[in-house]
C-alpha cells in the first residue's frame, strides 16, 4: 500500500494553444507589438527563472528570500494558527516553503501557476514536505477569474504574491489584482505582498540584462515557444533582448528587438517588422513604499506592516482585508 502523503487536489486550467495563439496574434497585431509575459513560463521558461534567481545581477530573489527568513516568526505570529495560504506565481516554491515552516499549523495551501508541470512537481513535494497540510495546486493564468478549491482550516486566508510579480501589472491592473485577492480571502483576512522598490538605474537595468545572457534566452523563449506551439517561423539570431528602466513610466520594460525588416509567418498570418522595431514582452513596475500603500489602499485594503532590508533594495507588505469584502 503506498501511504506517502499525496497532494489534495490538482486542477489543471492551462491555456491551450487556441488561445496562446489568439494572445499572441493580437498583440503582434497591435501597434506597438507586444506579447503576454506569462507565455515565459513553459517547462524550460521556469527553469530559466530559477538560473535568473541565482544570478548576481538578480538582487530580487536574494533580498526577497532573506528579508522574508528575517520576518518569518513575526508574520507567522500575526497570520496565527490554522490558516490557509494561497499563493500566486508558486514557481520553485522557495519562498512560500520559508512562510509555511514558521507557521503554527498551517491547514491548507493552494499553489497558482501557469506552468503546469512545475506545479505538479513543486506541490507534490510540498505534499509530502508538509504532511499535516492539505496541499492543492492550481494550474491556471492568474489574471483570469479562479476557481479554487475549498480550503480546510479556521483561521485566517492569506495570499502571497512574491517576486515582485505584481509588478507586471500596470498600476489599474495592480489594484484590480489586489481588490480581487481580498475578496478571495474575505475579511479579516490579509495579503502578503513581495515589491521591488525603486533604486539606481544602472542596478534595475543590469538586473534585467545579466553579463550571462540568461535573461537574453529567457526572453527569446518566448519565440521559440510560438515557432514550436503555434508553428510560427521566427528566426531567433534575427531578435535581440534589450531591457531599460524607463523612469517615466517607473518600470523597467523587456523587448525583443529586430535586427533588419522582415516577415514572420504565424497562424496564416504575416507579420511585417522595420529594422529596429520591438516586441514589448514584460513590464517590472517599481514602487516607493508610499506609493505602494497609496495602491492598496486604492484597492481597499489596510497597510498594517512593511519590512525592508536594509539597503532598500525589496519591501514586503502586509494588508489587512477589511469588513467591506465581506461577500454575502
Ligand atoms: C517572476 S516568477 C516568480 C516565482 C516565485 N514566486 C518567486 O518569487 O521567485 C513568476 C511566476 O508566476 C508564474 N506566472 C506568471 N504569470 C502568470 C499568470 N498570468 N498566471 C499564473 N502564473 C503566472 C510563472 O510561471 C512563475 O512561476
Amino acid at each position: 500500500m503506498n501511504d506517502k502523503p499525496t497532494i489534495a487536489s490538482f486542477a489543471d486550467f492551462r491555456p491551450d494553444r487556441e488561445k496562446f495563439l489568439a494572445e499572441a496574434l493580437a498583440g503582434l497585431g497591435a501597434t506597438p507589438k507586444t506579447l503576454p509575459s506569462k507565455y515565459f513560463y513553459d517547462d524550460r521558461g521556469s527553469a530559466l527563472f530559477d538560473l535568473i534567481c541565482e544570478l548576481p545581477e538578480y538582487y530580487v530573489t536574494r533580498v526577497e528570500t532573506a528579508l522574508l527568513g528575517s520576518i518569518a516568526d513575526e508574520v507567522a505570529t500575526i497570520i496565527g494558527q490554522d490558516a490557509a495560504i494561497i499563493e500566486y506565481g508558486t514557481g520553485s516554491s522557495e519562498k512560500i516553503r520559508i512562510l509555511l515552516t514558521a507557521l503554527n499549523r498551517p491547514a491548507a495551501f493552494v499553489g497558482v501557476d501557469i506552468s503546469g508541470d512545475a506545479l505538479l512537481g513543486v506541490t507534490d513535494a510540498m505534499a509530502r514536505h508538509f504532511p499535516d497540510m492539505a496541499v492543492h495546486g492550481v494550474c491556471a493564468d492568474f489574471t483570469q477569474p479562479l476557481k479554487l478549491p475549498t480550503l480546510a482550516g479556521s483561521g485566517k486566508r492569506v495570499v502571497f504574491f512574491p517576486g515582485s510579480s505584481l509588478g507586471n501589472f500596470d498600476h489599474q491592473q495592480a489594484e484590480d489584482f489586489l481588490a480581487n485577492a481580498a475578496k478571495t480571502v474575505g475579511p479579516d483576512g490579509a495579503l502578503l505582498i513581495g515589491i521591488d522598490l525603486k533604486k539606481d538605474v544602472d542596478t534595475l537595468n543590469a538586473a534585467y540584462d545579466d553579463a550571462q545572457g540568461i535573461t537574453a534566452q529567457f526572453n527569446l523563449n518566448l519565440l521559440t515557444r510560438l515557432n514550436r506551439e503555434c508553428g510560427a517561423d521566427f528566426d531567433l539570431e534575427d531578435f535581440r533582448h534589450r531591457a531599460f528602466y524607463n523612469a517615466k513610466a517607473g518600470r523597467v520594460e523587456m523587448h525583443l528587438v529586430s535586427l533588419r525588416a522582415q516577415t514572420v509567418s504565424l497562424g496564416g498570418a504575416n507579420i511585417a517588422f522595420t529594422k529596429g522595431e520591438t516586441i514589448h514582452t514584460e513590464n517590472s513596475y517599481k514602487y516607493s513604499t508610499s506609493e505602494f500603500q497609496d495602491l492598496s489602499r486604492r484597492a481597499g485594503l489596510m497597510p498594517l506592516h512593511v519590512w525592508t532590508d536594509a539597503d532598500q533594495l525589496f519591501s514586503l507588505h502586509y494588508l489587512h482585508v477589511g469588513s467591506q469584502y465581506y461577500m454575502p
